[in-house]
């Protein structure tokens, strides 16, 4: 897809018609890798479920019912960080961001995913609002990663109007 049409088409989308199966997921999931990362640590990490019965399970556990119903159909991606690695040095943070290095690094990861997703035609949806605690232990996450989005991929059977925008004024100085 021409780059600005995948800019210009990308939706939250709250409604699945299907999943999406096993090479599209994993290809997707190889074009994430490719985002940049501090010193190419690459401290993301995902948990891909795509198996009916652990989807489901994990979706009636680890979301409120709002997000539960708005990812039905889709496979679900679990994203997460390895801690205290991206931003230190010597143990120690290199600066006063510490492991915001590492969010910083996932949430470029996450964009680049859900735009290769967009670009082999399918929909996601970012969650945040999600337990960690019950994806941590259903999924056998360790503790040294911080668990962030869960992101609900599969064909969409919705068609989303664009979310406003605020004025490039308000959130864009030119100097
Ligand atoms: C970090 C993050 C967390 C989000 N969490 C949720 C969520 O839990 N549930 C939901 O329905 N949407 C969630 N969203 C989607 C946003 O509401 C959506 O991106 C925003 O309204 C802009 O719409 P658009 O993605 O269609 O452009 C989240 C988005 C981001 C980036």
């Amino acid at each position: 897809m021409e780059f600005k049409t995948l800019i210009d088409e990308r939706r939250s989308v709250r409604k699945y018609t299907e999943g999406i199966d096993h090479e599209a997921l994993a290809g997707i999931l190889r074009e994430a890798q490719r985002a940049p990362s501090w010193k190419n640590q690459q401290t993301a990490r995902c948990y891909a479920v795509e198996t009916p019965e652990i989807l489901e399970d994990l979706r009636a556990a680890a979301l409120p019912s709002f997000n539960r119903n708005s990812s039905a159909h889709a496979a679900l991606i679990v994203t997460t960080y390895v801690k205290d690695v991206v931003g230190f040095g010597d143990g120690a943070p290199v600066n006063e961001i510490g492991n915001g290095w590492g969010a910083y690094d996932l949430g470029l990861h996450d964009a680049y995913l859900i735009l290769a997703a967009k670009n082999a035609g399918y929909d996601t949806l970012i969650m945040g609002i999600r337990d960690a605690d019950v994806i941590r232990e259903k999924l056998g996450i360790p503790r040294s990663e911080e668990i962030m989005s869960v992101i609900a991929v599969g064909k969409s059977g919705e068609a989303p109007s664009l979310r406003p925008r605020k004025a490039m004024e308000e959130v864009v100085r030119f100097f």
